[in-house]
């Protein structure tokens, strides 16, 4: 997944476009680079992160009131300078950024022999087919025609040396265009262009603009009709966008959980009520999810079992295609996705809706492609989630699915009853004293080789949970289990001194202290985490009694945990090595 900004105004472009492109990072940070237009084209681009760059080359030097940016996360050639964007067609008069995948890129350049290509990339391809095309047409038509032979996903934005316009288009990657006073920011996501305007125009797939000062013109890429589209107004303002005064977003996003989680539960009750007039009229239910997202819909199931005693099958998005013969027009489907954006998830609903199932989604960004694909949504308003760990839109979203199993139960009050609860706890929980004290444990485990964890019941998502947060921000090697699953086998690698992180929850505390206590005659470190000390444990984090919100409390000091073990090891917890902020890749 890349980041992509522009801008078409009155001001210079290049220090704006810098600014966004430090906000897009966390979307990928291998190489950046900005193109401006002034009396021709002028380009800086380098490997690295955007300041580095800067302070290498200076990007926000460039001339000229037009231009494009780009940060890469590489799909397509190495982390190198050539392959980073903009890229430029043989001439040097056509200048594209692309954040997506040109599936027939191999077909394009075998037609496209006679272009001298100038990286290793899919994206440049784009800049010499519309090159190609503007033998014979202007530039609009011509950006056209060139993209209506791109298969695959695409966000762009597009200038030409003799034409004082901006193209940007998109087809199943994220862009938005922010609307300031005569001023345009088109751009991947919204956080780039927070500190100049809150007006944005969120952009459908195939929608295809002509930006110039005077405003945009929208068409559709497939008929070329022209198309109206609305601007609104988020809810989010800068300071939100920002770090504020914490070092790193994922601190600042883990403590926001105290508010939070309480917004994501303020749901306009006709849309629960409509939501659980499908989930009871459904025939079969699938849940699905990546990664974490993956991980609030295991959560989910137990839920729906243990309180509204519904089964839902549960499926990692990737492997959605092996259950689709499941599929009817009674199924409901629902997505879950912080970003909206994830391909796996995004390519799982557009199966569901072939197949004429409902599709309801639980998502954090207002817009995004996934909003667009469903039949109903669920907001989780947690905000800009910038960190690439996700943090608070988990709990958001285990808020959510404990609600809506309370909502099929017939019994929503109580539900909303345990998340109201749960505001004092999540800021003790994530008050300084035991930031101070999971630090601790932190320097006990920061030279470990592996680290396991285990639990039962509603803790065994949270055990895979936590061990994903542990080992994608510190790079130790973690591994979550069902509690009754190490011995069959795992069970041979625990030596002296092996943690095991142990999650402790009312209704399966005897089993799962039973698991910790044959790890620890093998010599393992049992961390208990739960509401009372046992003689088991080398160490305790207490977490307060909360019974079915149990996944929520207890992850939290691991999400601490695994933040203070990124900052011991030297680790950036905001962009972890190789990963990015939404997988727009299958
Ligand atoms: C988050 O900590 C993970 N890095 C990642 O697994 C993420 O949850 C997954 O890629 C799904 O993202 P989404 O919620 O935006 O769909």
């Amino acid at each position: 997944m890349c980041g992509i900004i522009g801008y078409i105004g009155e001001k210079q472009a290049a220090p704006i476009i810098f600014s966004g492109l430090k906000k897009l990072e966390y979307r990928g940070y291998d190489s950046a680079g900005i193109a401006t237009l002034n009396n021709g084209i002028h380009i800086k681009k380098d490997v690295g992160k955007v300041k580095d760059i800067h302070s290498r080359i200076n990007l926000t030097d460039l001339p000229g009131f037009i231009g494009i940016g780009h940060t890469r996360w590489a799909t397509h050639g190495g982390v190198t300078k050539e392959n980073a964007h903009p890229h430029t067609d043989c001439s040097g008069e056509i200048v594209i950024v692309h954040n997506g995948i040109i599936e027939n890129f191999q077909e394009l350049k075998r037609e496209l022999k006679h272009h001298k290509l100038k990286s290793e990339t899919d994206s440049e391809i784009i800049a010499h087919l519309i090159e190609e095309e503007m033998e014979n047409k202007g530039f609009v038509e011509a950006a056209k025609t060139a993209l209506k032979r791109v298969e695959g996903h695409f966000s762009l934005l597009i200038l030409n040396k003799n034409d004082k316009r901006m193209i940007a288009a998109r087809r199943g990657s994220p862009l938005v265009i922010g609307v300031g006073k005569g001023e345009y920011f088109p751009a991947s996501d919204i956080p780039a262009f927070l500190d100049y305007t809150k007006d944005v125009i969120y952009l459908h797939d195939n929608d295809f603009v002509v930006l110039d000062k005077n405003g945009p013109k929208f068409f559709n890429l497939k008929n070329g009709e022209n198309i109206e589209r609305v601007v609104s107004t988020v809810d989010w303002d800068a300071e939100q966008a920002k770090k504020g005064e914490f070092e790193h977003f994922m601190l600042k996003e883990i403590i926001e959980q105290t508010e939070t989680i309480q917004k994501a539960i303020n749901q306009k009750m006709e849309i629960v009520e409509e939501v659980v007039g499908d989930i009871k009229n459904a025939q079969g239910i699938f849940f699905v999810g990546c990664g974490t997202a993956y991980h609030a819909c295991l959560t989910g199931s137990y839920l729906f079992s243990k309180v509204a005693k519904k089964h839902v099958n549960v499926v990692s998005g990737s492997e959605f295609p092996h259950f689709e013969h499941f599929l009817t027009d009674k199924t409901l489907v629902i997505a879950v996705s912080q970003s909206g954006e994830t391909a796996d998830v995004l390519e799982a609903v557009k199966t569901a809706r072939k197949r004429g199932s409902k599709v309801l989604s639980i998502v954090n960004v207002m817009g995004s492609s996934l909003t667009r694909n469903s039949d109903k949504v669920l907001l989780t308003h947690s905000g800009p989630e910038i960190c690439v760990l996700s943090t608070k839109a988990y709990t958001a979203q285990l808020a959510l699915m404990l609600l809506l199993a309370y909502a099929t139960a017939g019994k929503i009050e109580d539900g909303r009853d345990q998340l109201k609860n749960l505001y004092n706890m999540v800021y003790n929980l994530t008050a300084l004293s035991k930031r101070k004290k999971l630090k601790k444990l932190a320097e006990k485990l920061k030279d470990k080789e592996h680290i396991f964890t285990i639990g039962r019941g509603l803790m065994y998502p949270t055990a895979l949970e936590a061990a994903l947060k542990l080992k994608e921000v510190s790079y130790i090697h973690t591994e979550g289990f069902a509690g009754g699953d190490l011995k069959h086998g795992t069970i041979a690698l625990i030596e002296k001194g092996t943690p095991c992180i142990t999650f402790v929850s009312n209704g399966t505390e005897k089993e799962i202290l039973s698991n910790a206590m044959e790890i620890k005659s093998r010599g393992g470190y049992i961390i208990g985490v739960g509401p009372k000390n046992n003689d088991i444990f080398d160490y305790f984090i207490k977490v307060p009694k909360s019974s079915v919100a149990d996944p929520i409390t207890h992850i939290i000091p691991m999400q601490i945990l695994a933040y203070q073990l990124a900052v011991l090891r030297g680790c950036d917890p905001d962009k972890p090595r190789n990963l990015a902020k939404s997988v727009t890749v299958k």
